[in-house]
C-alpha cells in the first residue's frame, strides 16, 4: 500500500511546518555563537544577547507592546500563566473566568484556591462561547481583583470579546490576564489598543516559533512577586531578584536557541503580516466548516460563522468514537488531527461532549484550500463506515 502524502491539521497543538528562516536561524545560533546571553562581555555572548534583545523587540511589536522590556521570555504559556497567576493574586483575592479556560489556568487557579483561599468564579456562557455580559459586570462589582480569560478557546474556537471584558474591568478596578496561546500570531492582539494587564503566549502554535518557547506581556509598573529565584546575569551581590523586567522574571539560563528560532518567526510575521495571516485562516476555515455540513451524521461545534472564530474546529461523528477518527484519519488518509480533551475539559462539558471528548482540525498559515477538500472527503468515507 502507498502511503498518503502526510496533511498536518493539529496547529493549535503546536505549528508545522515552520518558515525555513527558523530552522536556519536556530542552527546558525548553536553552530556559529552557542554562547549564554547577558552572562560574558566576549564579542560572542554580546551577539548573544542582542539576539534575545531583537528577539523581543520583534515579539514587542507583534503584539502592540510600547518597549520590548515588558516581553518576558518563558519556556511555554503555561509557565507564563502560572507567573501571571501566582505572581498577582494574594489570599482571598477574588477572580472571575470564563466557562471554557485551558487547564493552564484552571489547575494554576484550583492549586491557588486551595493554597491561597482565593475565590474562583465563572461567567455563564453558551455552547458557542457567547458570554454574558451583563453577568460579567454584576459579577465584577463583587470586588474581583482580576479577570483571567483565554482570547480564544481551543475546544470551541470561539474568540473572547477582549475589548469589552477589558473595558468592564478595568471600570471596575479589576486587573485582566489575557491567554493568547490559540491566537498570538495568527490573530490580531494589541495590548496597547485593547490595554490588558498581563498577555501570555506562547512561541510555538500562531508565532511559528520553536517549542520551549513563549512569553508574559506586563503593564507598565506592574510588579509580580517571582515564581522562581536565581542568577540574572547582573546585580549579582543583591540576595534578592531585581526588580525590573525582563530580568526580575528569567532567573536562569534561557532558552536561547528557541529564542533565535522566535525571533526568526516573529520577524517572518512582521514581514507578511498578522492580518494576511488571519485573513488566509478565516478562508480556510469558513471552506471547512462549510465542508463539514456536507458530511453525514456530522456535529460541528462552536460559532456557526468562520468570522467569529479561530482557525480550528472540533467535530463528532455520530456512532464514531473521535480517537478512533483520528487514528483511521492517520492510518488510512495520513491527516494528523487531535482527539480528546485537549487539556480543556471545561470546554467540553460546556459542548456536552465529555468524557469523551471530540476531534479538533486545526489550520495552519501554510494549508491551503486543498488540504481542506481532502480531509472532508477522509470525513465523508469515514462517516459512511458502520458504526464503532
Ligand atoms: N493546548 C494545546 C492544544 O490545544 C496543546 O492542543
Amino acid at each position: 500500500m502507498t502511503h498518503p502524502t502526510p496533511l498536518y491539521l493539529d496547529n493549535a497543538a503546536t505549528s508545522y511546518p515552520k518558515p525555513d528562516a527558523v530552522y536556519a536561524s536556530v542552527i546558525k545560533y548553536m553552530r556559529e555563537n552557542g554562547a549564554s546571553p547577558g552572562r560574558g562581555n566576549y564579542a560572542r555572548a554580546l551577539e548573544a544577547d542582542r539576539l534575545v534583545y531583537e528577539a523581543r523587540k520583534a515579539i514587542a511589536s507583534l503584539l502592540g507592546a510600547p518597549r520590548p522590556s515588558q516581553v518576558i521570555f518563558t519556556c511555554n504559556a503555561t509557565e507564563s500563566i502560572n507567573i501571571a497567576l501566582k505572581g498577582y493574586l494574594r489570599q482571598g483575592d477574588r477572580v472571575l473566568t470564563t466557562g471554557y479556560e485551558h487547564n493552564a489556568v484552571a489547575r494554576p487557579l484550583k492549586k491557588l484556591e486551595d493554597q491561597r483561599r482565593i475565590q474562583v468564579d465563572r461567567v455563564p456562557c453558551t455552547a458557542e462561547g457567547a458570554l454574558d455580559m451583563e453577568s460579567v459586570k454584576a459579577k465584577l462589582q463583587d470586588g474581583v481583583r482580576l479577570l483571567a480569560v483565554s482570547h480564544a478557546s481551543n475546544v470551541i474556537g470561539c474568540v473572547t470579546p477582549l475589548e469589552e471584558l477589558v473595558a468592564a474591568a478595568h471600570e471596575r478596578g479589576a486587573a485582566v490576564l489575557a491567554d493568547a496561546a490559540q491566537t498570538a500570531g495568527a490573530y490580531p492582539v494589541d495590548v496597547t489598543a485593547v490595554p490588558v494587564d498581563m498577555l501570555a503566549f506562547t512561541g510555538h502554535k500562531g508565532l511559528l516559533g520553536p517549542t520551549g518557547t513563549g512569553g508574559l506581556y506586563l503593564r507598565k509598573g506592574l510588579e509580580l512577586s517571582t515564581l522562581k529565584e536565581g542568577g540574572t546575569g547582573g546585580m549579582s551581590l543583591s540576595p534578592f531578584p531585581p526588580d525590573d523586567p525582563p530580568d526580575r522574571y528569567e532567573a536562569g539560563t534561557m532558552n536561547i536557541s528557541g529564542i533565535a528560532g522566535l525571533r526568526a518567526s516573529a520577524q517572518y510575521l512582521l514581514d507578511i503580516g498578522v492580518d494576511a495571516v488571519r485573513a488566509h485562516e478565516a478562508r480556510l476555515s469558513g471552506l471547512l466548516l462549510d465542508g463539514l455540513e456536507s458530511v453525514p451524521k456530522l456535529t460541528c461545534y462552536g460559532p456557526r460563522s468562520a468570522e467569529n472564530r479561530i482557525g480550528l474546529v472540533s467535530f463528532n461523528i455520530e456512532g464514531h468514537d473521535p480517537h478512533k477518527v483520528s487514528m483511521r484519519l492517520d492510518r488510512d488518509y495520513g491527516i494528523m488531527v487531535r482527539s480528546g480533551l485537549h487539556c480543556a475539559p471545561e470546554a467540553h462539558r460546556l459542548l456536552g461532549t465529555a468524557p469523551i471528548g471530540a476531534v479538533r482540525a486545526s489550520i495552519g498559515y501554510f494549508n491551503q484550500p486543498s488540504d481542506i477538500e481532502r480531509f472532508v472527503g477522509a470525513l465523508g468515507e469515514i462517516a459512511s463506515l458502520p458504526p464503532d
